[in-house]
């Protein structure tokens, strides 16, 4: 297979194209290296160091024997996109190729409007792009399980849902009530999609996929194929922020309470997923949602262990709830509904357990390059003001 990588610098993009290059499919990938500058932006940086695209593409030749054709290019320019489909006319194209931290999102208005003008625009581009090169192309976009929220009834796995308001029955997009700016970008996105289906008949998968953590998959056998790694309170999610903070000694900051539960998968297990998503594809003019998750937990309970095995590996590890920065419940149901990737062979290998070890030792050896970032790990980006 033939597939298009939008945003194929990033922490899921890249070890996506070394897993499908080492399965024997054609690997083609565009990124402007947005995350890169905007995680420096904000005083941070990866955890570990990244050498430049075509180094590592040249390392993936080396090591993996895995060819990747990449362009330096911005998704939001739709000429230069199509031309790159155009050229390629890929089978699948697999778009990441967005702004996707919600705090960044809610830092102030020229934020906020470039996360939708990023995010919208890219997936209209995408959109008129196949339409015109080959409607036929599986389009494979991550969505988040954020574009839910966390609803006092079950997250069902189905793009439309039964409805009855006030006698009358009709079938409506299944509800989504997003937290931050970002998230609602995701969920125009999904609308855009759904709506690009009717009317074009368009062959989508819309992944809501829970937050990704972990440094390892199968083929990152060498520093030089690492993924980034963001810990700062901007991009790192939870498990990844919490891992530095106790490498660092610092205490590791649950928001609020810590009830807050999610959907979390490791990056392996993401890798997985999104592979056999795309070696099975829906039918011909089909639009799939897809809940990709793993493991249901609360950020208390994902403190506790972080806690129990940095202890194990000798580190001092304390815990210190603070101020939840955004607006979001600290306790309450969530049951996801994910029943499409089991019946499809998905049979996750990773506990998130077992991954924080590995985790905790990779980010060991860069100890000294993170303490030059500890004071952008604390929450300082506030729904309510923006950034003090
Ligand atoms: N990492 C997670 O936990 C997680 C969870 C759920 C959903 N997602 C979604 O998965 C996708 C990938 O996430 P990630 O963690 O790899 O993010 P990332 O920021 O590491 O990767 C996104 C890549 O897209 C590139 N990019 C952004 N805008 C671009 C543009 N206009 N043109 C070209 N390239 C552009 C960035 O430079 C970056 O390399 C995102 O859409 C994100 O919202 C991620």
């Amino acid at each position: 297979m033939r597939v298009l990588i939008l945003g194929i610098d990033g922490y899921l993009g890249w070890p996506l194209a070394l897993r499908l290059g080492k399965r024997g499919h054609e690997v083609i990938g565009v990124d402007n290296l947005y995350t890169r500058n905007a995680v420096r932006e904000v005083g941070s940086d990866s955890a570990f160091p990244l050498p430049e695209p075509e180094e590592r593409i040249a390392a993936a030749k080396k090591i993996l024997d895995v060819n990747i054709t990449f362009y330096r290019a911005d998704v939001k320019d739709y000429e230069k996109l199509y031309d790159i489909i155009q050229k390629h006319k890929p089978d699948a194209i697999v778009h990441f190729a967005e702004q996707r931290s919600a705090p960044y999102s809610m830092i102030d208005v020229h934020h906020a409007n470039y996360t939708f003008i990023n995010n919208i625009t890219s997936t209209i581009n995408l959109i008129y792009s196949i339409l015109k090169v080959d409607p036929t192309i599986h389009v494979l976009k991550m969505g988040t399980m954020g574009e839910y929220g966390t609803p006092n009834y079950d997250i069902l796995e189905s793009a439309f849902v039964e409805v009855e308001i006030k006698g009358k029955k009709d079938k409506i997009p299944f509800p989504k009530w997003a937290s931050s700016w970002y998230h609602w970008s995701k969920v125009y996105d999904t609308y855009n999609l759904m709506w690009a289906n009717k009317v074009w008949g368009l062959t989508i998968t819309d992944i809501m996929q829970g937050p990704v953590y972990g440094t390892r998959t199968e083929e990152i056998i060498d520093e030089k194929l690492r993924t980034r790694f963001d810990f700062d309170e901007v991009w790192g999610t939870v498990v990844n922020r919490y891992c530095v903070e106790a490498i660092l000694g610092l205490p590791l900051t649950p928001y609020g309470k810590g009830g807050q539960t999610r959907g979390f998968i490791s990056l392996e297990d993401s890798m997985q997923a999104l592979t056999i998503l795309l070696e099975h594809p829906p039918n011909q003019g089909e639009y799939r949602v897809v809940n990709q998750i793993h493991e249901v937990l609360s950020v208390s309970q994902i403190a506790n262990m972080v806690k129990e095995v940095g202890e194990s590996l000798g580190l001092k590890v304390e815990i210190q709830h603070v101020k939840n920065p955004r607006v979001e419940k600290e306790e309450h149901y969530y049951n996801v509904e994910s029943k499409i990737l089991p019946s499809l062979g998905f049979t996750p290998k990773k506990k998130m357990k077992d991954e924080i070890r590995f985790m905790l030792e990779d980010l060991m050896p860069y100890k000294s390059r993170l303490e030059k970032f500890k004071h952008v790990i604390f929450p300082r980006t506030d729904w309510r003001k923006g950034r003090s």
